[in-house]
C-alpha cells in the first residue's frame, strides 16, 4: 500500500515538508465502488440523500453519488452522511445529534477513512472506506491549512522541521 512519493513543495514553499502516499487513487476508486455497492444492497429501492460533511467530503461524496446512482427524486428518509475521516467522532457525534432531532426514518455513516486509535466519542460508521493508523493524511479532499486537498491520492503529511517546531 505504501510508495514514496517525492516531496512536493507547496505555497509556503517549506521543501522538507513532504507526502506520502497511503492509499492509491486506484485504491480509493475501487474501494468508494465497493461501499457504493454495500449501500445499494441494503437499500436496494429506497430512495437515499446523501449528506456531505464540508469540505473534505466532497470528492469522496461525489464519487459515492456516481456509483450509488442516486433517483431523479431524492425526497426520502434515509440519510447517508458522508464524512471524510472519523478522528475523534467529536464532529460526527455532534452532527448525528443534529440530525435526529429531524426525525429521519434512519440515518447511516459512510466514512472514507477511520483512525480507530483516536476516538473519543462515541461513535461508529457503517461504511469504512479504509482503517487507517494514527497519522495526519491529506488527499483526496483531506487538508493540512486548506492545502493538498487537491491530490488525487491519499498520503501522510510529514511536515517540515519549522513547521514541527511552531
Ligand atoms: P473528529 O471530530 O476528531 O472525528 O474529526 C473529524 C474531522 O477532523 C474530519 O472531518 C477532518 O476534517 C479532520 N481530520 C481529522 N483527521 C484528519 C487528518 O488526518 N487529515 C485531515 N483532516 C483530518
Ligand atoms: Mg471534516
Amino acid at each position: 500500500m505504501a510508495k514514496t512519493t517525492s516531496p512536493k513543495p507547496k505555497s509556503k514553499g517549506n521543501a522538507a515538508e513532504s507526502v506520502r502516499t497511503l492509499i492509491s487513487r486506484t485504491e480509493i476508486q475501487r474501494r468508494v465502488a465497493e461501499m457504493a455497492g454495500d449501500i445499494r444492497r441494503d437499500f436496494p429501492t429506497e430512495p437515499l440523500h446523501l449528506v456531505g460533511v464540508l469540505k473534505g467530503s466532497v470528492f469522496f461524496l461525489t464519487d459515492l453519488a456516481r456509483q450509488i446512482d442516486l433517483d431523479a427524486s431524492i425526497e426520502g428518509k434515509t440519510v447517508i452522511v458522508v464524512e471524510d475521516i472519523l478522528d475523534t467522532g467529536m464532529t460526527l457525534q455532534y452532527l448525528l445529534r443534529i440530525f435526529e432531532q429531524r426525525k429521519p426514518r434512519r440515518i447511516r455513516v459512510a466514512v472514507l477513512l477511520d483512525k480507530p486509535e483516536r476516538r473519543i466519542a462515541k461513535v461508529r460508521a457503517d461504511y469504512v472506506g479504509f482503517k487507517i493508523p494514527n497519522e495526519f493524511v491529506v488527499g483526496y479532499g483531506l487538508d493540512y491549512a486548506e492545502r493538498y486537498r487537491n491530490l488525487a491520492d491519499v498520503g501522510v503529511l510529514t511536515l517540515g522541521a519549522k513547521e514541527k517546531k511552531s
